[in-house]
């Protein structure tokens, strides 16, 4: 048997061994590596038993406000398991993004349903996303402050695709018209504006992927066009450095306004 495969039978065996035990010993289960507190761990053996998750590998990414980790489903399939801290110094700034939505009516500053909330807008918004035909990882499952989506990545040696600003883009002023139909799309089709777009938050996996949705706003927001403009001045910002002769951010905004508005 290969290595990574000896691996892929421990951790199974070792996530059978503790479902069986539950709740004995909660405080010391570590995933591959990094200790993950009880209450996430609850939530992790909810996906574990509705057979969204059979296992848990190391993090593709530790941050400030969530860890993502390569995951397995049932059938041994990689998955993205977005887990957010459940106490995170900073979610003030989360308010402006999510007060006044609509489909979030109950939003209160420090409660502690402010974070699965949170975690359940991006779920909601990779929907809408995915629904609407833009590339983003598929949405599967959500379960508090826990999201599981498509791992985008090469399937053969379960290696994440890397961000857009650490790739050589094989041709930029393609690249560059493609991000600004997505995000049209993302305007027109989807309702949404991504809000946080930059370099960091597309992925490259023979095109561009867009993640990190959670603060993405929908258009009728008091603040959307303002932050459609921001993500488009920031994509403008990066090709232009990359040497494209880009059109003017503003233009590009009232043109997708203009469209939207049709
Ligand atoms: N579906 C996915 N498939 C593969 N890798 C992913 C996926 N989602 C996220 N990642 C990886 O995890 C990183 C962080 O993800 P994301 O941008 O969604 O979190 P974040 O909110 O920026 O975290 P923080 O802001 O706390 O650093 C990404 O840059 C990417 O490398
Ligand atoms: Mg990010």
């Amino acid at each position: 048997m290969k290595r990574a495969d000896e691996q892929h039978e421990r951790i199974i065996s070792e996530l059978d061994r503790r479902k069986r035990k539950r709740r004995k010993d909660d405080d010391e289960f570590k995933v591959v590596e990094g200790v993950i507190d009880p209450p996430t761990l609850k939530t992790l053996y909810k996906l574990l038993n509705r057979g969204t998750l059979s296992a848990l590998h190391g993090a593709i990414s530790t941050g400030k406000e969530a860890n993502v980790y390569r995951g397995e489903d049932a059938d041994g399939k990689s998955v993205a398991v977005k887990i957010y801290r459940v106490s995170t110094a900073e979610t003030d700034f989360m308010l402006e993004y999510i007060i006044g939505d609509p489909r979030f009516k109950n939003v209160k500053r420090r409660s502690r349903s402010l974070i699965p909330q949170w975690a359940t807008k991006e779920y909601k918004n990779l929907i809408r996303y995915h629904e609407a035909g833009i590339r983003v990882p598929k949405p599967i499952d959500i379960e508090r402050n826990v999201l599981v989506m498509e791992f985008i990545g090469d399937t053969k040696t379960n290696l994440p695709a890397p961000m857009l600003k650490n790739i050589e883009i094989p041709s930029p002023v393609k690249t560059f018209n493609e991000i600004i139909r997505m995000i049209e799309n993302g305007y027109t089709k989807a309702g949404l504006v991504h809000a946080d777009l930059s370099e960091y938050n597309i992925l490259w996996l023979r095109k561009p992927v867009f993640i990190d949705v959670s603060q993405a706003v929908l258009t009728t927001h008091e603040y959307a066009k303002k932050y459609l403009f921001r993500d488009i001045q920031n994509i403008t910002n990066y090709f232009t450095k990359l040497g494209v002769d880009t059109e003017n951010p503003e233009v590009i905004t009232k043109h997708i306004l203009t469209v939207g508005e049709e």
